[in-house]
Formats: structure tokens, sequence, C-alpha cells
């Protein structure tokens, strides 16, 4: 045979292949049933191809007569982990004018890395929420292409935010002309912009709606973008079928936010009973990070983060927090997103820990990074154990809902139907 026709071999013989994946089984001690937040003991889940098949329980379920079986032992099998707000291309250790120095082809490489350590560490599904150069774009589909590995991206491209806001750049001198992609001003101009993301590919709208940390001369109580901007905003994401993730510290920022119609607040450090309220009404998702300011007024300064940018971490941390057990004892409803970047990939697990003690079940830690990540996104076949759902599991050392901790450490992650990792 002549190369090319080796070549057309090997695509048939692969397709072949893909068309009859086998179905096999997984066995496992216990599984954690996301929807009631209960352990169950004794799960064999069918796999056939990237979904389940179905999920049985008791001693006594047998795989059928001749299908592989991959027993996960004393493991406690959990749907894989989401998280809806990270930076995927982004680095921990080049935080303000360090940032300057990589150009967008470095960005992207480090955004594969990334996607690598962020799928090993259980996450199998994450919302990137502002990546440079469409880079987000163009890692998602090599990872859908199989060419890299990683978790299910939902992406944001360029971050929307107004002139000199929290979504620009603002380090260097007027002479220097910089100035970020997503820079829009006026109710036309962001709908334009909105338009130019979806058309290069962002599933998802992400601006900003105050001043935030990190950004240099911003103010995190501020909000930035006026009611109207947020409006047309809004409406012409959601009219092309993109959900919308604001950024948003200061109260009036997010309840502006919350009334235009956000399907999620970021962040949600300053939050006041109205807002409380109005998340409640209008069924807004919270997606608040409190694990990152440990990490920022730890390690930031090594990092290149501004003494502006640390003096402000200074008051938010703690009040994000408070703003936290208070959004939960009122029943908001909340999601996982952790702002991943910020602090290095693969911590994302550490968050979990610090959502139960500031005031959540276990349970509705690992709710918030699963079914509830899965309904913001409308993505029904993920964060779920059930028949039809996509194959994408985790498998941790002992019950998560007893020692939230085991989430810190996976050692067994499935997506799709196959094994990315096994470190039992
Ligand atoms: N990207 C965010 C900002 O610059 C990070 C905020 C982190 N701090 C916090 N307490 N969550 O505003």
């Amino acid at each position: 045979m002549n190369k090319a026709a080796v070549m057309a071999a090997a695509v048939l013989l692969a397709l072949a292949a893909g068309a009859q994946a086998e179905v096999w089984a997984l066995r496992a001690a216990g599984m954690i049933d996301v929807e009631k937040g209960e352990w169950r003991a004794d799960p064999l889940l069918l796999i056939d191809g990237e979904r389940i098949k179905s999920v049985q329980f008791g001693a006594k379920a047998q795989p059928p007569a001749g299908a592989r079986l991959v027993d996960l032992g004393e493991l406690t099998l959990l749907p894989g982990l989401m998280d809806m707000h990270v930076h995927i291309t982004g680095d921990a250790r080049l935080h303000g004018f360090r940032r300057l120095e990589v150009s967008l082809p470095r960005w992207a490489i480090k955004g594969v890395a990334n996607a690598k350590t962020t799928l090993e560490a259980g996450f199998t599904t994450v919302r990137v929420l502002g990546a440079p150069g469409y880079a987000d774009v163009a890692l998602r589909e090599a990872i859908d292409a199989g060419e890299v590995p990683g978790p299910r991206l939902f992406v944001a491209g360029p971050s929307i935010g107004m002139t000199g806001g929290h979504c620009d750049s603002n380090l260097l001198p007027a002479e220097w002309q910089q100035r970020s992609a997503g820079v829009a001003d006026g109710p036309w101009a962001v709908r334009e912009k909105v338009r130019e993301n979806i058309k290069y590919g962002a599933d998802v709208i992400k601006f900003c709606a105050t001043g935030g940390v990190l950004s240099k001369g911003t103010e995190v109580g501020a909000q930035q973008y006026t009611a109207e901007e947020m409006a047309a905003l809004v409406d012409e994401a959601h009219q092309l079928g993109a959900i919308v993730a604001a950024h948003a510290h200061g109260s009036n920022g997010i309840k502006a936010a919350i009334r235009a119609g956000v399907d999620s607040v970021e962040h949600a450090s300053f939050l006041d009973d109205e807002a409380i309220e109005l998340a409640l009404e209008h069924g807004t998702w919270l997606s608040m990070d409190i694990y990152t300011t440990e990490y920022i007024l730890g390690e930031g300064q090594k990092a290149g983060i501004l003494e502006e940018s640390l003096a402000k971490e200074r008051k938010v941390g703690t009040i994000q927090r408070d703003s936290f057990r208070k959004a939960v004892e009122a029943g908001v409803k909340m999601v996982f997103g952790t702002d991943a970047a910020v602090y290095p990939h693969g911590d994302n697990g550490k968050q979990f820990a610090r959502m139960v003690q500031f005031g959540m079940t276990p349970a509705q830690a690992i709710q918030a990074a699963t079914v509830n990540a899965a309904s913001l996104l409308k993505q029904p076949d993920l964060g779920t154990i059930k028949e039809g759902a996509y194959a994408d599991l985790i498998a941790v050392a002992g019950n998560p809902l007893e020692q939230i901790k085991l989430l810190e450490s996976v050692p067994v992650v499935i997506k799709g139907g196959s094994l990315v990792k096994d470190q039992r």
C-alpha cells in the first residue's frame, strides 16, 4: 500500500473502533448521589462510549458477561468536578507588570499545560471567564478534537468592560495606547462586542460590572458600566444564546448586574440585604472565589501583585467570606468558582474546605461544583451520575461528605468514559 492508502486504512480502523466502543463496568465501594447529598453503597455503572448506560446498586449487581470490569475497591465515586470561574491560560506566578512580558502564543501554551493539570485534579468541566486572543476557544477545540488532554471548556474569549475598568489593561501610561481587546463603551458598542465574541467562538459572555482587586487604579466598590450598558449586553448575549457572567465586588454593581439579568455574579464580595434579596428574586447564581485570598496575601507579592492590589485584598477577603456565609444562610443559589490562575491551577479543590468552613454543608459544596454548575451551564448531562449522562467521574479514598478535604487530591479521573488518571 502507498502512504495515502495506509493512512486511509488507519482512519477507517479508528472510525470502526469508535463506532463500536466497548461497554465496560465500573464498581466502587460507594457513590455520592449529588442530588440527594447522600453516600450510597456498592454502585455498579455500565459505561458505553462517552456516556453512562446504567447505574445499579447492591453487592449482587453483576456486569454483563464478558464486559471488562474496573473495580475501584474502597473508593467513592462522584461526578467530575466543575469550576465555574477559571482563567485557563493564566499563570499564578505572573501578576502585575510581569504579564506584559508574555506573548499571546505563550499564554496559549500555558493553557495547554494548565488544562491537563486541572483535569488531573478532578475537574472535568471548567468555565473560562476571560482569555486573551481567543486562546480559550482554540484550546477548547484542541481538547474536543482529542489533540490535548483537558476538561470540557465553556469559554468567554476576551472579557468585556469599559475604558479604564477592571477588564481593561491599565498598567502603562497613555503614550503606549494599551487597551484590552474587550473594551467597549456605550450600549451599541457593547452589543457589537458581544456579537464579535460569539462570532469567534465564545459560549459565555463575561463582563466587568465593578472595579477589581488585581487591576491597577480601579475601585472595588465602584460600579462600572451603566445600567443601560449592562441591559444591552445581557439582552444581546441572551438573544444569541450565551449565558452571562458579571465580575462584581461592590454592592451597587452587583445589584445593577442582577437587575440587568446576568446568569451569575462572580466574586459578589460586598453583599448587602438588598443584593441577597435580588439574587433570590432573580434566581441569580453567585460564584464566590473564597479561597484565592489566602494565595494573594501569602504568595502574591512574590508573584508580582501590586501593593495597591494587596491593600485591596486585605479588605475584600474577609468581607467576602462574611458575605458568603450570609448568602448561604439566605439560600441564594451558589456555584463553585475559584478564579484559578490567580492561584495555581490544580489547587481548585482547596476551595471546598473553605466553603464548608464558611457555612455550607459538604453536600452543598459538592452540589455547587456539580449539579448547580451544570444547571448554570444548562447542561443536564453533566455534574450527575445517571443513565444517559456523560461518564465524567472521579473517585476519592473515602466519603467526602465526612472528609471534604478528600477533594483536594483526587486519585482517579474519568472523562467521557476514558480513564485519564489512575493513581490508586
Ligand atoms: N480577579 C479578582 C479581582 O481582581 C480576584 C479577586 C480575588 N479576591 C477575592 N477575595 N476573591 O478582583
